[in-house]
């Protein structure tokens, strides 16, 4: 046993010094910044990989402002890659590989694909991939015999708007404009479909200009994987799936599992971004980074959730944990993510001040609209379920789900589960968040991330500190 044993602090026992700040406005702050080795992000907040947090919904909403969701890996695999499709398809500019159905299907199967994949329109074509037509809500609307062949009621291609693979936005824009039509199919000089570009996915792209997109302008979005069973096949899928980055999700990242599958990974894959973790050690750290991970992700035991540091007594207090794994990684030009244990925007402040590249949010986002954890009136008002990933809860739903039973009685939780009340869309949270996160820069002045890593100044602060810190001697109306 080491001799001297170190104090580690939490985020509640440090503050920042406010620094000469010479910025007027949070729009000269800009939080771009690396999620992985190779990939940009413009908002430094990536939702968790947990099944009450992120699934497609969530990681649209956090690509399309900027930040990144990572799939969870609680789920078959193909409902895992249905997930990572649907967030890709959602607002390319050019979908490569729409989807189709023949004129032989029925209406019944056209409804079927629109609501499983949350599409309005379908491309109908022939068994070799010729388009013949499209079929959209509107052509839908008054039909009620759902046997009727598809052929019957789409709208044919003579009488469709279709364009040239390579057509650009802005000609596009001009059809989209000039025929009031919402879907314009591309089709090669063969007649094979080849595309489809919707009028949503311009506007959209005009809405969001900070998303995080890939070359192709699709959402970026990660998917997690385990260590053991089928990680390699699920992390194939996602991959085939044009996932951007994987996620080995394990409490205890610093083990040999982690590096054998990191050098797995690696083998198999080539240049796959690997965000390995979680750590919460400079030697854990090292460890990853020695296998091939691009980015590091820290935390152990500090999440809302969590009760490893209960149940195991193992564990560091995350904003200790961040310093320590941002010194190592830093040698390496390493990001690290701190995820766990933020319960407020100051706290991203201090994370990513501490050194970390961006923050994993469960609790902050587990309420919101977008998240997929069920929603519950109490005493009148609306909460939704969060709950840890290694908690019964969860534990039993996996359980359930691989081997059809529920035996819980071989599990000792290392997690809880809870409501959190309901906060409304994701835009709503991280428009907070990104304001306090702004200001807390200001105060810092910084313009940028390496401006706040180079002028960030802590000072340890004791409970009366804390204390002073909140709301105080008043009774707060809300
Ligand atoms: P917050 O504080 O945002 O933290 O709720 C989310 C992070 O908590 C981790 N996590 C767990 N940790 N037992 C744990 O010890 C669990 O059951 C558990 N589930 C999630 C995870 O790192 C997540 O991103």
């Amino acid at each position: 046993m080491a001799e001297e044993i170190r104090e580690a602090l939490s985020y509640d026992d440090v503050l920042l010094v406010p620094r000469f700040s010479n910025i007027n406005s949070r729009k000269q702050v800009d939080i771009s910044t690396n999620l992985t080795k190779k990939i940009m992000i413009n908002l430094p907040i990536v939702s968790a990989n947990m099944d009450t947090v992120t699934e497609s919904s969530m990681a649209i909403s956090m690509a399309r402002h900027g930040g990144i969701g990572i799939i969870h890996r609680f789920m078959t695999i193909e409902d895992q890659t249905n997930e990572i499709l649907k967030v890709k398809r959602s607002e390319g500019i050019l979908i490569e590989k729409p989807y189709t159905l023949t004129p032989e299907h029925i209406i019944k199967d056209a409804k079927v694909l629109m609501e499983n994949k949350n599409i309005t329109g379908i491309l109908i074509t022939d068994n070799v991939g010729r388009y013949v037509g499209i079929l959209t809500h509107r052509d839908l609307m008054f039909e009620d015999n759902l046997l009727k062949p598809i052929s019957e009621i789409m709208t044919p291609k003579d009488e469709s708007i279709t364009s040239v693979p390579n057509i650009n936005i802005e000609a596009a824009k001009k059809l989209f404009k000039e025929y009031k039509v919402e879907k314009l199919p591309l089709v090669d000089k063969n007649g094979l479909l080849k595309g489809l570009i919707t009028a949503k996915d311009i506007m959209k792209k005009d809405m969001h200009p900070l998303a995080s997109k890939d070359k192709k302008g699709r959402l970026l979005v990660g998917g997690a994987i385990g260590i053991k069973g089928d990680y390699l096949e699920r992390a194939e899928a996602l991959i085939n799936a044009e996932c951007d980055v994987l996620c080995i999700d394990i409490a205890h990242g610093h083990s040999q599992f982690v590096v054998d599958t990191i050098k797995a990974l690696r083998d198999k894959f080539d240049d796959v971004q690997i965000i390995a973790g979680n750590v919460a050690t400079a030697e854990g750290t090292l460890d990853l980074i020695n296998a091939g991970a691009d980015a590091i992700k820290t935390g152990v035991g500090g999440g809302s959730i969590c009760v490893t540091r209960i149940v195991t007594g193992a564990g560091v207090p995350q904003f200790s944990a961040v310093l320590d794994c941002v010194k190592v990684a830093n040698e390496f030009g390493i990001p690290v993510i701190a995820d766990g244990g933020i319960k407020q925007s100051g706290d991203i402040t201090k994370a990513l001040a501490a050194g970390a590249s961006s923050v994993m949010l469960g609790n902050l986002l587990g309420g919101t609209e977008e998240s997929p954890g069920q929603t519950i009136i109490r005493g009148g008002r609306k909460f939704k379920i969060y709950r840890g990933s290694a908690g019964f809860g969860s534990v039993m739903s996996r359980k359930q789900r691989e081997n059809g039973n529920d035996d819980l009685s071989d599990v000792v939780p290392e997690g809880v589960e809870g409501t959190v009340p309901y906060k409304g869309n994701v835009s709503e949270v991280l428009y907070q968040l990104v304001g306090g996160l702004k200001s807390g820069m200001s105060y810092c002045g910084a313009h940028n991330m390496n401006e706040l890593w180079k002028n960030a100044e802590f000072v340890k602060i004791t409970s009366a500190g804390l204390k002073e810190s909140h709301a105080h001697d008043i009774d707060v109306l809300k």
